[in-house]
């Protein structure tokens, strides 16, 4: 299938090729189950996972691979890092431009009258926001880094180093930044961080993974799931070491040994800021060829970017536009609210939303040209 995908921030496309080399690889030449017996098969299975998890503490400044654990998506390590760290009666922080994977465990547990919540109202926070809601019963802030809607990276540093010091949680989540922007755990003061493991990371579909901090003390955090572990297996309690503590069930292996080549390819070649350079230059260009266009507004706050842009042309809806630069043109974007409706509500483009263009790794300069050229088109074809 050919087109043009610029949907990088739900999921990246294509993926190196060493990618499906090594999930290939696992399948046809490995296939056993890590850390369930002692043959060479499951040693080698336990290897390739090993070796993830280091490329992942290397990535992310983290000492101990072991704290390096695979999850789902990002989901699911959002909902495992919440939900482990709260008690009830705690107070949750969080900012303005939320995913619903932070979003909704956040409104069930207050709902329910397990925690009291505050939600910052601001696209970018200041310390002083922060300050302000900061009570006696503050245990979490957990914040987006990225916006999937905007592109829009938070200044954590400052926010996180206050938590630091009023002994707040801090949990990032890192779906849209990871492999874009550079983190260091330590250096940012990060406790807990969830990303996916198929976006920046260039992992297949259905990876993630959830690095907790060397300093930070797992054995307070109540794991989500329980089970086997092939570990400690005359024991009915799940084992409090790491990653066992967190990760019950057989593993995504397949998954796992693609992240790693993600990581690996992304190591090879590329330095310090190759990347997020490359999709600001991709979206610069898009932004600039289409600032002739009457009726084209983009949301855009001037700070760092992931290369991520949302955009609106007046007389047609995101989701007719979507659906015409995909049958005409090939074009793959992401309409509507991308599961992020504090977000819009933000930017006052809710209920219809934005149509989303998020440019990836192999996106190049004439595809940006022919969107460019395709929303022209359609914008004069509206007027
Ligand atoms: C900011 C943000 N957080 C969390 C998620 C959830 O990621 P996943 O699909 O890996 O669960 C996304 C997905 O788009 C996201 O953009």
């Amino acid at each position: 299938m050919n087109g043009i995908y610029f949907d990088n921030a739900a999921t990246s496309f294509p993926k190196p090729e060493s990618v499906a080399v090594s999930v290939v690889n696992y399948i046809n030449n490995i296939g056993a189950n890590p850390g369930r017996s002692a043959n060479r098969r499951s040693i080698e299975a336990s290897d390739i996972v090993f070796e993830c998890r280091e490329l992942l503490a290397e990535k992310f400044g983290l000492k101990d691979p072991l704290r390096a654990i695979f999850t789902l998506n990002a989901t699911d390590a959002l909902n495992t890092a919440i939900l482990g760290s709260i008690s009830p009666g705690d107070h949750v922080i969080t900012g303005g431009m939320e995913h619903n994977s932070t979003m909704r465990p956040l409104n069930s547990l207050e709902s329910r009258g397990i925690i009291e919540l505050s939600v910052i109202e601001k696209r970018q926070i200041s310390t002083e926001d922060l300050m302000a809601v900061i009570k006696h019963n503050s245990k979490v802030f957990i914040l987006n880094h990225a916006s999937n809607v905007t592109g829009d990276v938070q200044k954590t540093t400052d926010l996180f180093n206050l938590c630091r010091k009023k002994k707040i949680i801090t949990i990032l989540d890192a779906a849209q930044s990871a492999g874009t922007i550079n983190i260091d755990m330590h250096k940012d003061n990060i406790d807990i961080l969830a990303t996916s493991g198929h976006k920046g990371l260039y992992g297949p579909a259905g990876t993630g993974a959830m690095l907790i901090n060397d300093s930070y003390d797992y054995e307070t955090f109540v794991p989500l799931k329980t089970g086997g572990t092939g570990s400690s297996s005359e024991s009915f309690s799940q084992p409090v070491f790491l990653p066992d503590r967190f990760e019950s069930g057989t593993l995504n292996v397949p998954g796992i040994a693609g992240i790693a080549a993600g990581l690996q390819y992304l190591k090879d070649n590329f330095s310090k800021d190759d990347i997020i350079t490359h999709k600001n230059r991709l979206r610069e260009m898009f932004l600039d060829g289409c600032s002739t266009i009457e009726g084209f507004t983009s949301y855009r706050s001037g700070t760092i970017n992931t290369g991520v842009v949302s955009f609106n042309i007046d007389g047609i809806e995101p989701s007719r536009l979507s659906m015409l630069l995909g049958d005409e043109y090939e074009i793959s974007g992401r309409p509507g609210l991308q599961c992020a409706p504090a977000a819009h509500i933000r930017l006052g483009t809710f209920p219809a939303g934005t149509m989303r263009f998020s440019f990836g790794l192999f996106n190049t300069n004439d595809e940006v040209e022919r969107a460019v050229t395709a929303i022209k088109k359609i914008a004069k074809s509206i007027r």
